[in-house]
């Protein structure tokens, strides 16, 4: 597998969301990113089930629900039936968070767990073979355009440790300022998949953009 760049749609333009989408088709993006906040587990409230049902209409590409939402085991069905192919919950939400990845991985879905960036990867010592993604937030959840906290980097390395001491198939997931000045060396502390919003967003040309990082980065 080569590393995977997922587009955070949080940044894209909510008006003209299909055009953005199509952009991504064209683009060598892996996954796209949906943020989904709630204004309880996170300050910010996002989008929900019915926007992630209008991008699955426009996109082949595999949906990447990342859930800033309490009690998340709520919603794991409705986010299926809308078009998640992986579904991340927050652990910081989940007080039965093996309950909660048998229930995402019994709908059909990837089962995926975020961690915020004060929150130890020790937590996972126990559950890490049943993870299929985990997401590790470079930034505090809620807001794109946010400065990259450098301690992600050996939180990575520790982590990617783990994965392979356990012999799991978990993916680590790198989301919240990432760019080309972190890109390649969250790769080389152990990291498939980057998250990027506002880096490839706000970029003049956006595709020509995910082409150039997709191309540059190397395991
Ligand atoms: C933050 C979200 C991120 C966000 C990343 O709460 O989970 O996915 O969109 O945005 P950037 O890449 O701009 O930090
Ligand atoms: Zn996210």
């Amino acid at each position: 597998m080569n590393p995977i760049i997922a587009p955070s749609i949080l940044s894209a333009d909510f008006a003209n969301l299909q055009r953005d989408i199509e952009m991504i088709n064209r683009s060598q993006a892996g996954w796209i990113h949906i943020d989904v906040m709630d204004g309880m587990f996170v300050p910010n409230i996002s989008l929900g089930i019915p926007v992630v049902s209008a991008i699955k209409k426009h996109t082949q590409k595999p949906l990447d629900v990342h859930l800033m939402i309490e009690k998340p085991e709520r919603y794991i069905s409705e986010f299926r039936d809308a078009g998640a192919d992986h579904i991340i919950v927050h652990i910081e939400a989940c007080p039965h968070l093996h309950r909660t990845l048998q229930q995402i991985k019994s709908v059909g879905c990837k089962a995926g767990v975020a961690l915020n960036p004060h929150t130890s990867i020790i937590l996972l010592e126990n559950i890490i073979k049943e993870i299929d993604i985990v997401c590790v937030m470079s930034v505090n959840p809620g807001f794109g355009g946010q400065k990259f906290i450098d301690k992600t980097f050996e939180k990575v390395s520790r982590l990617k440790e783990m994965v392979v001491t356990n012999a799991s198939k978990a993916v680590i997931e790198i989301d919240g300022g990432v760019s080309k000045d972190n890109a390649q060396k969250l790769i080389d502390r152990g990291a498939d998949v980057l998250v990027a919003g506002s880096f490839i967003f706000n970029a003049e040309n956006p595709e020509q953009l995910i082409s150039e990082l997709a191309q540059s980065l190397q395991y």
